[in-house]
Formats: structure tokens, C-alpha cells, sequence
């Protein structure tokens, strides 16, 4: 997408040096624009696990890049060498976070591409290359199509408002900033845009680490597109009075069965929009099902992460970043950073093949060739 006129993925290999990874470190948005180089795979690990980037996509895109850099500077002693070492550095880069279930597939994703390879050392780092770009470009050009998908929603809210104001909650950031382009939840929404359809997004601000008031309406503002940052409990109210449409959202890991994963507070939209009767879509490329997980709410894992983020909130301060405490001191505070929504609360789930049911008929209905693996496990 374009920042400032000029088109950027969130991740790319830096042009005419291929062994340096380049990331927009969002830890600095929306006041910074910085780009940050990862050269070694314990870089990679650490801009995961510490949120330099972040959403599902990117967090599988960067995981991607990450075994390529590790296959880069593997020893070159033996096939035995260079397997025994990725394996370690597969085990490091999914150390880092343990919701987001494209973190898993790309990195297994890359293991079996580059342990398949028999051409020699520099054929393995050229596949491993190779598969990370591939990864990355998938990433892009799914959730394009999802865009394509998605607009229909919007087009028909829009028809049966004669061309009023299609007005859409998003919650988190599932825009190209948690992918490599385009996003997830905001690809119909810049579909419609760019179609002329009058879209406005209401942007929970996602606390505590604020992804929605300081990526999503970054992005949006980037792209032009209408929108009004909300606090996180203010959706249900809106929903009360009419004044939301429809909900999207993205997802870190849903099951073949239709439980979704996202951002903490997820659920609690998911419940409101049921209880409004407004449509609750979540979006996602096929890189974010789990083939084996039926029941979400007690199988996927939910990352928890430092209370300092709940305790203290970071924002711009006469031209600096500033962190500042937000509780008493010695208050403990808790930080779980995913839940569940049960597939029963959402009204479909918008892929790279189109629109379904959140069901295991629906989702397998899309994608047939997974019954048998799912028959397996
Ligand atoms: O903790 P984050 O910022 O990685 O969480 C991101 C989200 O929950 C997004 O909504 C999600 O990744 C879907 S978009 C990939």
C-alpha cells in the first residue's frame, strides 16, 4: 500500500543486497515511519516476539524470511549440519509467540522446501529464498482477492442504503500492516473506496498495546478512507443506536470448524453484533486455519504477555515517543492478548476462494482437498 504517495510491502529483502531483510518497525507508528534490517535469524526472533512486527500474515511472512537468513548462515558441513540447525532455529522463531498459527506454517512451510532440496548447499538457500518470496507474495495476493470477495458485502449494505455511508467496525489491525499488503478485514473496505462506495470505519483504539488508533487509522488516513477512532467499549453502544453496519475483523487462528481467534475484546464484539442482529464477518488467507483443531475455545493457545503493557500506555509527547504509567505502581495487572470466538457468533468467513459458513461444511466446502488431511489427525 502507499505511505506518502510511494508504494511499500511491511516486509521485503533490501534491492541489491539479498541477504538483508527489511521490515517497517511498527513499534513507531503512527508518529515515525522507520525501517529496520534483520540480518540474523536471533534479529528476526526478537522483532516477533517484541512487536516491531506483528498480525498474523506479516508474523508468517517475517518467520518465512527468518529461516531464510537461518539456511544463509547454516554450517555447511553435511545435509545432517544444515537440517540439525534450521530445526533449531524453527524451534526459536515459533518460541516467539504462540498464537498466530501462520507462524507454524511458514516456518514448516520452508523446512520441508528446503529439506526436499537435494541440489546442494546453495540450491537450499536459493529454494529457501525462493519459498520466503513466494510465501510473501501468496500473503499479498490473497488478501487481494479477499478484497475482491469482500466488497460484495459492503455493495450490498450500500444498495439497500441508496448509497448512504456504509458504516464498518474493525477491531485490532488487520490491515496490510499485520500482512504484506492489502490486508484482511481492510481489503473490502479500500475495494469499496476505490469503487466510490461511502464507506466510514470506526477504529477501536485495541488496548493495550493500541494497534487499532495507531496502525488501522494510520492506515486508513494513508488511503483516504473516512474513519473515527472509538475506545474499545464504546462498539456495543453504537450498535444499539444503529450506527454500525457491519463488523470485520481479522483472525491470528481459526479452526476448520469456524472458532476464531483475534485480538482480546473480539469476543465481546462478536456478542454485541449478535445481539443487534449486525453481521459479523472475519477474514482471513487459508495460511490462517488450523487443519487440526476442532474446539478453539479449549485447543488454541492464547499468548500472555507482560503486564507493563496493560500498566503503562505509549504515546507522542512534544516530538518524543513517551511511555508513562497508567496504574499505581505496585498494582498487578493481567495481559491476555487473544480469546476466542465461537464459531456460532460469526456470520461468515471471508477467504482467498470466497465467502462461507463459519462451519467445517462451510470452511471444507471452499477447500475440499483438506478432508482428507483433517480424516487423518
Ligand atoms: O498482537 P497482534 O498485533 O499481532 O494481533 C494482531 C491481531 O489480532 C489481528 O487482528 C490479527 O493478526 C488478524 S490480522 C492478521
Amino acid at each position: 500500500m502507499n505511505v506518502d504517495g510511494k508504494h511499500y510491502r511491511t516486509i521485503w529483502l533490501k534491492e541489491n543486497e539479498p541477504n538483508i531483510v527489511q521490515i517497517i518497525d511498527q513499534r513507531h507508528l503512527p508518529h515515525k515511519f522507520v525501517i529496520e534490517d534483520l540480518t540474523q535469524v536471533d534479529e528476526v526472533a526478537r522483532a516477533i516476539k517484541d512487536m516491531h512486527v506483528r498480525g498474523a500474515g506479516l508474523i508468517g511472512a517475517t518467520a518465512g524470511y527468518g529461516m531464510y537468513l537461518a539456511a544463509l548462515y547454516a554450517p555447511r558441513d553435511s545435509e545432517r549440519a544444515i537440517m540439525d540447525q534450521l530445526m533449531a532455529d524453527e524451534e526459536k522463531l515459533k518460541a516467539t509467540r504462540p498464537t498466530a498459527v501462520n507462524l507454524e506454517w511458514a516456518v514448516k512451510r520452508q523446512l520441508d522446501a528446503i529439506g526436499a532440496c537435494d541440489g546442494g548447499f546453495d540450491a537450499k538457500i536459493r529454494m529457501a529464498r525462493d519459498t520466503a518470496q513466494t510465501i510473501a507474495d501468496e500473503d499479498s495476493e490473497y488478501c487481494r482477492r479477499i478484497g475482491e470477495h469482500g466488497v460484495g458485502i459492503i455493495k450490498e449494505i450500500s444498495r439497500r442504503k441508496n448509497g448512504g455511508v456504509v458504516n464498518v467496525l474493525t477491531h485490532c489491525n488487520a490491515g496490510w500492516l499485520a500482512f504484506v499488503d492489502y490486508g484482511t478485514a481492510t481489503a473490502p473496505i479500500y475495494a469499496a473506496h476505490d469503487q466510490g462506495i461511502k464507506v466510514h470505519v470506526w477504529v477501536d483504539e485495541t488496548r493495550p498495546r493500541s494497534q487499532g488508533a495507531s496502525l488501522t487509522a494510520w492506515e486508513l488516513g494513508q488511503h483516504g478512507v473516512p474513519h473515527t477512532v472509538i475506545v474499545d467499549n464504546m462498539g456495543g453502544h453504537l450498535m444499539q443506536h444503529g450506527m454500525v453496519d457491519l463488523v470485520i475483523t481479522g483472525t491470528d487462528r481459526t479452526t476448520y470448524t469456524g472458532d476464531v481467534a483475534n485480538k482480546i475484546g473480539t469476543y465481546l464484539k462478536a456478542l454485541a453484533a449478535k445481539d443487534n442482529d449486525i453481521p459479523f464477518y472475519v477474514a482471513l488467507p487459508s495460511s490462517t486455519f488450523d487443519w487440526k483443531i476442532r474446539d478453539g475455545l479449549r485447543e488454541i493457545p492464547i499468548e500472555e504477555r507482560d503486564a507493563s503493557e496493560v500498566k503503562y500506555i505509549k504515546g507522542l509527547h512534544n516530538g518524543e515517543l513517551k511511555r508513562v504509567l497508567l496504574t499505581p505502581e505496585d498494582s498487578p495487572a493481567g495481559n491476555y492478548a487473544f480469546d476466542v470466538t465461537p464459531a456460532r457468533l460469526v456470520t461468515g468467513l471471508i477467504t482467498e476462494r470466497g465467502i462461507c459458513q463459519a462451519s467445517a461444511e462451510g470452511v471444507l466446502g471452499l477447500y475440499p482437498e483438506k478432508v482428507s488431511e483433517i480424516s487423518n489427525t
